[in-house]
């Protein structure tokens, strides 16, 4: 069955391995199936839910359309741009929020870790940050989402948003009931310093991150650097418990190789974390490097990268567009 595909990175800058292999890895191999109709959102007004530089908005929205075609996404074959340019987004984001309980979103953690522990001085924006993603994905009747594992509890509210609005409006299969896509092994790729904390584009230290514009020599510093354990690695997964790092680097060299822990055990198991780390360098810059240069190269062509949004945003506005009609006349505007 051909799908319809919907996702959204935020232009906050830094994109890194853990966006590349928790999602936009994905968004590749899902654009490559040629049966597939693909949408993907550069999502700006996401982004201003947390204080954004004004210069460094409207560079990161190309960096990050960069990004997607560096990696891989053909921009032939799917729709790529950015969210503030299609109104339908904001506007039925609105519309959501009137259906949505608030207790629902109380129970959004992600809005816990971001808000921190001063809530008062969290924005609104940030608080209902999940309705204006449901209104994304909503909008283009998408049926597969492909996203992080840190996004599943959004996607679950999405899907029960669209099951309320349906009922409340006696409206049955109006709004589709999307399905999330989230890789089965190292959905969550870890931080290089810290096997607990998630990788993250916030994240102070650099050391933390491989991101998608760094150097063959910034890779190879960050591997060495890597936080690792005292003990060799084992020959099974069950060893693994309580090992967070050593658990993350292998998870990092299968993913990128594309296979499973236990072949990435048959080849290290018994060996040294130096041998790990000579091969894990070795491999992410033969495939992270090409996507820094070309990511390069695309920026420092503006007028291309805004021509593409700009055809993007006019084939998504026609979607969306249209979708928002029908839904104001179901509410009775
Ligand atoms: P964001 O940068 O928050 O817009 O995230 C873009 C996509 O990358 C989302 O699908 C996230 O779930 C995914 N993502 C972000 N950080 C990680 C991570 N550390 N591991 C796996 N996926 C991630
Ligand atoms: N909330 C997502 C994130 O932080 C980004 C996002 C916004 C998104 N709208 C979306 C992802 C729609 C998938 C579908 O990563």
């Amino acid at each position: 069955m051909p799908k319809k595909i919907f996702s959204g990175v935020q232009p906050t800058g830094n994109l890194h391995l853990g966006n590349y292999l928790g999602a936009i890895k994905n968004f590749v191999d899902l654009n490559n199936d040629k049966e597939n109709n693909c949408i993907f959102c550069v999502v700006d007004l996401h982004a201003i839910t947390v204080k954004q530089d004004k210069d460094q908005l409207k560079n990161n929205i190309r960096e990050t359309t960069a990004a997607f075609i560096a990696s891989g996404i053909d921009p032939s074959r799917s729709i790529i741009f950015n969210q503030s340019e299609v109104q339908a987004h904001a506007e039925g984001s609105w519309m959501l929020s009137c259906m949505a309980p608030m207790g629902w979103l109380n129970r959004m953690t992600q809005f816990k870790e971001k808000a921190g522990k001063d809530k008062e001085k969290a924005s609104v924006g940030l608080y209902i940050y999940p309705i204006l993603m449901a209104s994304d994905i909503l909008l283009y009747d998408t049926s597969h989402v492909p996203v992080g594992e840190d996004q599943k509890q959004h996607l679950e509210l999405t899907r029960d948003i669209a099951q309320k609005f349906n009922k409340d409006f006696d409206c049955r299969d109006f709004l589709k009931v999307p399905e999330p896509l989230i890789q089965k092994d190292f959905s969550r790729i870890m931080s290089l310093k810290d096997g607990l904390k998630k990788m993250s584009k916030s994240d102070p230290s650099d050391l933390s991150r491989i991101n998608l514009t760094d150097s063959e020599d910034e890779i190879i510093n960050k591997i060495k650097k890597a936080k690792t354990d005292s003990f060799p690695i084992p020959n099974e997964d069950q060893k693994l418990i309580n090992r967070p790092e050593a658990l993350n680097l292998l998870g990092i060299y299968s993913s990128i190789s594309n296979q499973n822990l236990n072949k990435t055990l048959d080849e290290f198991g018994g060996k040294n974390f130096s041998d790990l780390k000579v091969k894990l360098a070795e491999i992410l810059s033969s495939k992270i490097s090409p996507i820094s240069n070309e990511i390069k190269k695309l920026i420092s062509d503006k007028q291309y990268l805004d021509k593409l949004l700009l055809e993007g945003a006019n084939k998504a506005e026609a979607i969306a567009g249209k979708k928002i009609k029908e839904m104001k006349k179901i509410i009775g505007f």
